[in-house]
C-alpha cells in the first residue's frame, strides 16, 4: 500500500519516555513513514537535555526525516497530522504532591486514581482545552492521541468540551500492557490476541482473550495459571517493586471476584487501606520513577551532548507506551482497523450504562477512529461500581469548569478511595492550596 509521509508533533517532549518513543517512529518507518516531526514542550529545558541524543539518533536511523524542536505552541501544529500527546501539567514535582498530600490522610496516594488523580485531573483539563484549541486553530483535521492522565477525566472533559470533535481519542497503555504480559505467559504474540474488555479507564476488566488462529478463548486458561503463579509484567527484570506489585494485585483480585480479568488500577479502590499502609509516605512513585527511568535517560542523554556522538549509547526503544502509540497512528492513517483497547464515549456499547460515559472498550480503529464492540449488558457488581466511579469523574470535570467546591467535595466522597467527607473535605482543602496555579473552586 502506499504510504503517505506523515507530519507528526509530540506533546511533551521534554518526557524521558520520548527517546523510547522515537525509537518507536524509528523502528515502523516502513509503516508509518514520517515525513516532519515536531517536539514540542512547553520547558525548553526539558527538551534540550534530550535534544542531542534525539538529533543524532535520528540522524543516524532517520536522516530524511525533518526535526524541529520547539517550546512555542505556534510552531508546534503547523501542518500536523498526528499530535501526539503526552503532556504533565505540573510536572514531577506536583506528581509528588498528587501522591504524597492524600497519604497525610491515610488516602491512597496515586497518580491517577483516587484524590491524586483528583487533583492532577483538575491540572489537566485545562492545559489539555487549551492544546486543543491550539491544534484546531492551525490542523483542523489532524489526529490528537492523548496519553495525557488521568486519561479517564480528560476524556470525560474534551468530550464535554468539544463533543463534535472527531479526531480526539484518548487511549491508555496499561492493557496493551497486559496484553503483553499475558502473551508472554501463554508463549504466543501479543498480536495473535483479541481482547475483550469493558469498564472506564483504570477501572476496567477483560472478559475474554480470543487466540486468532484458532479462535479459542485463552482467559480460561490464564485465569488457572494466575491461580498458581504471580501475575509478572512482561518486562518484569526492568520493573521496580511498585510495579511488580501493582501485577501481583490480579492474582488477590482474582482471589475474590474470579469471574473476569481486572486491570491492575483496580487495586487501588479493591485494597486502599492495605496499600496506605504498605507504602512509604516520604517515598513515593514519583520518586521511583525520579531514580530510574529519569535518572537512567538523562544520563544517557547528558553523555551524548558532552561527547556529541553516540559512540557507547544504547538505542532505546521497545516501550509499550511508543509502540502502542504508533501503531494506533498506524492503525487510523491506513484503514488497518486492527484492534485496541480505547476510550470512546458509550451511547450503547454498554447497554445498561450511560450513553455519555467516556467507557474502555475493545475497537477497531479506522481511517474514521474507533468502532467499538459492543458489550451489552454487564453485570450489577460491575455496573455498580462503573457506576459510582463515573459519578466521581463527571462531578470532577463539572467542578473544574463551574469551579464549584461542592462538586468536588461529592466528587471525593464518591470515590471508593475516599468515602469519608471529614477525609475528602480536608484532602481537598490542602489540594487545593497546593494547586493554586492551576486550578480553583468557588465554596
Ligand atoms: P513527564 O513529567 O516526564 O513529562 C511531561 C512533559 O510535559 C514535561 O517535559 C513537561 O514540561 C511537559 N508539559 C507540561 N505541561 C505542558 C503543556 N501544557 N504543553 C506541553 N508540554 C507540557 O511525564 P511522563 O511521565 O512522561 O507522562 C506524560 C503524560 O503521559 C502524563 O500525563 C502521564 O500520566 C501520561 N501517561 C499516560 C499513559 C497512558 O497509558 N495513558 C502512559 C504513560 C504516561
Ligand atoms: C501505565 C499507565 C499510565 C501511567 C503509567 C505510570 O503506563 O497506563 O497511565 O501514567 O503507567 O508509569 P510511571 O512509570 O510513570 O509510574
Ligand atoms: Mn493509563
Amino acid at each position: 500500500m502506499g504510504r503517505k509521509n506523515q507530519v507528526v508533533t509530540i506533546v511533551g517532549a521534554g518526557s524521558t519516555r520520548i527517546p523510547a518513543l522515537i525509537g518507536s517512529l524509528i523502528e515502523y518507518k516502513k509503516e508509518f513513514p514520517l515525513k516532519k516531526l515536531i517536539l514540542f514542550d512547553i520547558d525548553k529545558n526539558r527538551l534540550e537535555a534530550l535534544e542531542d541524543y534525539i538529533r543524532l539518533t535520528m540522524e543516524k536511523y532517520y536522516d530524511e526525516v525533518e526535526l524541529v524542536f520547539t517550546d512555542d505552541e505556534n510552531k508546534a501544529y503547523i501542518g500536523t497530522d498526528f499530535v501526539f500527546c503526552n503532556m504533565r501539567a505540573g510536572n514531577f514535582d506536583m506528581r509528588s504532591l498528587d501522591e504524597k498530600i492524600p497519604l497525610k490522610y491515610g488516602l491512597v496516594g496515586q497518580e491517577t486514581c483516587g484524590p491524586g488523580g483528583f487533583a492532577y485531573g483538575m491540572r489537566s483539563i485545562g492545559a489539555m482545552i487549551h492544546m486543543v484549541k491550539k491544534v484546531r486553530e492551525y490542523a483542523p483535521d489532524a489526529w490528537i492521541l492523548n496519553y495525557t492522565n488521568p486519561a479517564a477525566i480528560v476524556a470525560v472533559a474534551l468530550d464535554k468540551v468539544f463533543p463534535d470533535d472527531k479526531r480526539i481519542l484518548n487511549i491508555c497503555d496499561q492493557p496493551y500492557s497486559m496484553i503483553r504480559s499475558f502473551a508472554k505467559i501463554l508463549n504466543i504474540s501479543m498480536y495473535d490476541i483479541e481482547p475483550r474488555y469493558f469498564g472506564l479507564n483504570h477501572f476496567g476488566w477483560f472478559t475474554n482473550l480470543y487466540y486468532s488462529p484458532t479462535g479459542e478463548d485463552l482467559l480460561p486458561k490464564l485465569k488457572k495459571y494466575l491461580k498458581e503463579n504471580d501475575f509478572k509484567p512482561y518486562n518484569a527484570e526492568q520493573r521496580e517493586a511498585s510495579w511488580l506489585e501493582a501485577y501481583k494485585s490480579v492474582n488477590k483480585m482474582l482471589s475474590f471476584f474470579p469471574e473476569y480479568l481486572p486491570n491492575t488500577y483496580l487495586r487501588y479502590y479493591f485494597f486502599p487501606e492495605e496499600i496506605v499502609k504498605e507504602c512509604n509516605p516520604n517515598f513515593t512513585r514519583s520518586d521511583e520513577a525520579l531514580a530510574g527511568r529519569e535518572k537512567q535517560v538523562l544520563d544517557i542523554c547528558k553523555k551524548v551532548m558532552i561527547q556529541k556522538s553516540l559512540k557507547g549509547i544504547p538505542f532505546l526503544s521497545g516501550a509499550v507506551h511508543g509502540n502502542m502509540m504508533v501503531e494506533v497512528a498506524d492503525s487510523i492513517a491506513y484503514d488497518l482497523k486492527k484492534l485496541f483497547v480505547v476510550i470512546v464515549r458509550n451511547e450503547g456499547t454498554i447497554s445498561n450504562l450511560p450513553d455519555d460515559a467516556m467507557v474502555e472498550v475493545a475497537g477497531e480503529l479506522t481511517k474514521y477512529g474507533a468502532v467499538p464492540y459492543k458489550v451489552g449488558k454487564i453485570g450489577t457488581f460491575y455496573k455498580g461500581l462503573i457506576e459510582g466511579q463515573y459519578a466521581y469523574e463527571k462531578l470532577t470535570v463539572e467542578a473544574y469548569l463551574e469551579s464549584d467546591y461542592q462538586k468536588a467535595l461529592q466528587a471525593l466522597t464518591i470515590n471508593r478511595t475516599v468515602v469519608n467527607p471529614f477525609k475528602a473535605e480536608a484532602v481537598l482543602n490542602d489540594l487545593m492550596e497546593a494547586n493554586k496555579e492551576y486550578w480553583y473552586l468557588r465554596r
